[in-house]
């Protein structure tokens, strides 16, 4: 971080990269001046300061450009102990800081000084795809197992992507198994990306040591801004708090709640530069890890295992940032078209007649319902793949009638299957026993926790023996219960003991030399040990992949099973998961602020390539208020995927509320065809469903931080209410020309708040100019309302101008785009004046409609006189 100047390794249109060089002393003039282009206070500062005394140099390091050297939770942190890393030590300054005295969520007491020890780069080769280079360390850091030699690749994969590998050129280290497809100083080694248009600094690893030991790696980079998004699976605003804010990945079984890592991990961010221009940054590593934001602005990857190895997508807008990183994880998954109605759930039916009941109930109030859901309630004594005979005795009945009114069943299994049934009563262990599918502990016995059915084993998705003995299993319940979907709980894997029956084996691997900021303290708190081991590797290193592995099985086993697309919703996700299913955000609460913070969650899994999403409506937790469970079920007819789990369902409620969730829901079901081709969008092209303003008007910094509003793909603004007893809300409106959804009056934003009504019964849309939307008349399920005629809602732009677009199939085959089994139309309206043959002038609207019918064009174009002006047309 010290002396140093760049060399232009290489330069695409729009990125440079420079490996840096430390300098001379003699050199320090010009180091400087390089310097001097870098947004970073701390380097002028630090460049000044080499002839001060260590501590004076230690002062000179402002606070929010101090990197934590002494992370380690639950440890004071002495002068002592800082200076036996060779580390600054100044107690912070501001009371905040000062009532946490390990620094942890706060300016840190402990920081590295300017020359720590680092790498250097001590050779470089050109590649075909960029360059190879090998980094040596002389010193070992405290960590142990540090190594002092490694590899450095940087690919630049395509025009958009550069890929940066750190390996153990001497050991091989375990690897993410995910499919993906295929410019640094001598002492201490930094990286610098630069976008060459701005000359902004998307990456600058100079600014603090790298560390790479066998069970501690770090990589520092400072941010353009302070604007950063993604980094799931939290419960945060949607724009995330770069002010000493930790956040930890780890996959975990708890109620989402703030500075908790939660069911998913997802090392990935997005983050605006000034001007409107955007990158992402992807680390491809699932070991646990914290990742430090800090107001300089910058950012530390801290993980705990596997290797360096990320990416870097320049965008340059935020949305074909999205795409890039897609191309890289997997592109979602097309849904098959129910997946996109309405879900009814709940925890607590006692028989299968009563969740029928309220099957019947909705139709009988003639509200829309696509699908019925079961929780754990059918099975007998919790035990997957077994429904309980007596309470459950006509489930099957249950079923028959759903699919002869074009609904659909989906059920939930959880991993862990019952491993204490007499030998020869429960298939499913006793042949996952014989073919040897569960994971095993470090003695190599099968290893056992607990969760609902009491002691269970825990199937090893890793190993493709497991993925077939999951497949035969739903076959054999599916020809009891033909279920259409499923609903994979638990998959983090949880456990209600910590470890294991008999508890960890006490090594490194269960105790790290430093163990990220996981709820409970231990990486094995309510999962499995750490040394557990799987086909593919150690626990150590799976463990957040469990989630991910078992989607993929169940995705394959159904796809053979029901010969369709198929409906997987997963509560632990990895990067990839939009390839194999859907997720809903998990065990909120009937609250008002989660009902708040549901966007959020909705609009950061839409970035992270997963936009089938959506949280339990209503909440999972405590009994909803009317006017709460109102406000959701009109919010949660947004959500991509939309389900009710609660206690109460539409038709618990008075006839006012009653009406009012409907309304919403036809609303929901009337649009079916915009949300349809959004999916394919997001299937083809990896853009968001559920989209955040920023996306759409990346210029206005106004909206970068908006998570109370969201839009539908480019064009439909959706403004719910999020407070209680309120009948108006106000909406930001980003510059242009929007139209009310229901009267079709327009209003001309200057990029400004507007109050808008919203009476109980309605959540406010508006349709941006320029667009048009096709709909259709809703009905009781998506089936009966794909059959509708289309309707084309246009919403001109002043030149009398708009453009939409549709793609329609037959919702459920596999692969019809691939396979050429589709309608794809694009709608152009354009407004001419004409002049007819009396010499008489008059304006018409001219839709033209490009068509491919199976890939063979189909255009036509329609004309219309003497349309209304101004409005919806
Ligand atoms: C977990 C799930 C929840 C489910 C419950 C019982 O808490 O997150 O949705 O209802 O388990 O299966």
């Amino acid at each position: 971080m010290t002396f140093c100047h760049c060399t232009e390794l290489c330069a695409t249109d729009s990125v440079s990269l420079y490996l840096l060089h430390r300098l001379n002393p003699e050199d320090v003039q010009f180091s400087s001046a390089v310097l001097s282009e870098e947004p970073r206070p701390v380097q002028e500062e630090v460049s000044v300061s080499l002839c001060l005394e260590p501590s004076a140099v230690c002062t000179l390091i402002p606070e929010a450009w101090r990197f934590d050297c002494y992370p380690e939770r639950g440890v004071v942190v002495t002068k002592e102990l800082c200076e036996a890393r060779n580390c600054c030590f100044i107690p912070a300054s501001s009371p905040s800081s000062a009532a946490r005295p390990s620094g942890r969520n706060g300016i840190p007491w402990c920081f590295y000084p300017p020359d720590f020890p680092s790498y250097s780069l001590v050779s470089i080769n050109d590649t075909s795809l960029g360059q190879r280079g090998t980094l040596a360390k002389e010193v070992k850091t405290y960590y142990p197992a540090d190594i002092l030699t490694l590899e450095v690749e940087i690919r630049h994969e395509t025009d958009s992507r550069l890929r940066v590998r750190i390996t153990d050129p001497s050991n091989s280290r375990f690897e993410v198994p995910i499919s993906v497809p295929t410019c640094h100083q001598e002492e201490p080694f930094g990286l610098i990306v630069k976008r060459s248009s701005t000359g902004a600094v998307l990456l600058n690893s100079t600014v603090a040591p790298l560390f790479y030991a066998d069970q501690f790696l770090q990589f520092s980079t400072s941010l353009p801004s302070q604007f950063i998004y993604g980094l799931g699976e939290h419960r945060s605003t949607f724009l995330h708090d770069v002010h000493w804010n930790t956040l930890t990945m780890w996959a975990r079984d708890v109620p989402p709640m703030e500075q908790t890592n939660l069911y998913g991990a997802h090392p990935f961010y997005l983050a605006m530069e000034e001007g409107g221009n955007a990158h992402g940054f992807f680390l491809l590593n699932s070991n646990a890890m914290d990742v430090v934001l800090q107001p300089a602005p910058a950012l530390t990857w801290r993980t705990i295992g596997g290797i360096l190895d990320f990416y870097v997508f320049l965008g340059p807008d935020p949305g074909s940032v999205i795409e890039q990183y897609v191309e890289v994880v997997g592109y979602p998954a097309m849904p098959i078209y129910w997946a996109l109605g309405y879900h009814l759930c709940r925890w607590g039916y006692n028989t299968s007649d009563s969740a029928w009941e309220v099957v019947k109930n909705m139709r009988n109030y003639g509200i829309p319902q696509d699908v019925q859901w079961n929780d754990i309630d059918y099975m007998d004594q919790f035990m997957d793949f077994t429904y309980d005979s007596s309470k459950f005795a006509t489930l099957p009945d249950m079923v028959k009638d759903l699919h002869a009114h074009d609904q659909r069943y989906v059920m939930i299994l959880d991993p862990g299957i019952s491993s204490t049934q007499p030998e020869g009563t429960y298939w499913p262990f006793d042949e996952g026993l014989r073919r040897q599918v569960f994971i095993k502990d470090a003695e190599g016995r099968t290893l056992i926790g607990k969760v609902w059915p009491g002691l269970t084993a825990y199937p090893d998705f890793s190993d493709a023996v497991t993925h077939e003995w999951w497949y035969d299993n739903l076959k054999r319940f599916h020809e009891k219960v033909p279920f259409d979907g499923l609903w994979i709980d638990m998959n983090e894997p949880s456990n209600f003991l910590d470890g294991s029956t008999n508890g960890c084996p006490s090594d490194s691997l269960e105790n790290p030399p430093y163990t990220p900021g996981v709820l409970g303290g231990l990486l094995r708190a309510k999962t499995l040990c750490a040394t557990a081991q799987q086909k593919q590797s150690i626990h150590y290193n799976m463990h957040s992949l469990y989630g991910l592995m078992e989607a993929k099985a169940s995705a394959s086993a159904l796809k053979r099973i029901v010969a369709k697309r198929p409906f997987v919703i997963s509560r632990s996700t990895f990067p990839s998961q939009g390839m194999y299913s859907g997720h809903w955000l998990g065990d909120n609460r009937s609250q008002w602020k989660d009902l708040y913070t549901s966007i959020a969650g909705m609009l950061t899994f839409n970035l992270l390539g997963i936009p089938l999403v959506g949280a339990d409506i209503c909440g999972f937790s405590e009994e909803p208020e009317e006017e709460l469970c109102v406000r959701w079920t009109q919010l949660g007819a947004f959500y991509p995927f939309t389900r009710n789990h609660n206690p109460q369902d539409p038709t618990a409620f008075s006839p006012l509320a009653r009406t009012a969730m409907k309304q919403a829901l036809l609303l929901r079901y009337s649009l079916f065809p915009v949300l349809y081709t959004l999916f394919h969008h997001a299937h083809v092209h990896g853009h968001t469903v559920a989209r955040p303003l920023m996306f759409e008007f990346p210029k206005d910094v106004k909206t970068y931080g908006i998570d109370k509003q969201f839009l539908w793909g480019k064009s439909l603004l959706v403004t719910p209410v999020l407070d209680p007893g309120v009948d108006y809300v106000d909406g930001y409106f980003p510059e242009g020309l929007w139209y009310d959804y229901y009267t079709g009056y327009s209003v001309r934003s200057k990029g400004e708040e507007l109050p808008l009504q919203a009476p109980l019964d309605k959540i406010n849309l508006h349709l941006r100019e320029g667009s048009v939307i096709p709909t259709q008349t809703p009905n009781l399920t998506l089936w009966v309302s794909s059959g509708q005629p289309l309707h084309l809602i246009s919403a001109l732009s002043d030149d009398g101008s708009a453009t939409g677009d549709l793609f329609w199939d037959d919702g459920e085959s596999i692969d019809t785009y691939e396979t050429n089994q589709y309608t794809y139309i694009i709608f152009s309206v354009a407004q001419v004046l004409t002049v007819d043959h009396e010499n008489l002038p008059s304006v018409s609207v001219v839709a033209s409609f490009q068509v491919l019918v199976n890939s063979q064009d189909a255009s036509f174009t329609y004309r219309e006189n003497q349309v209304r002006s101004g409005g919806q047309g």
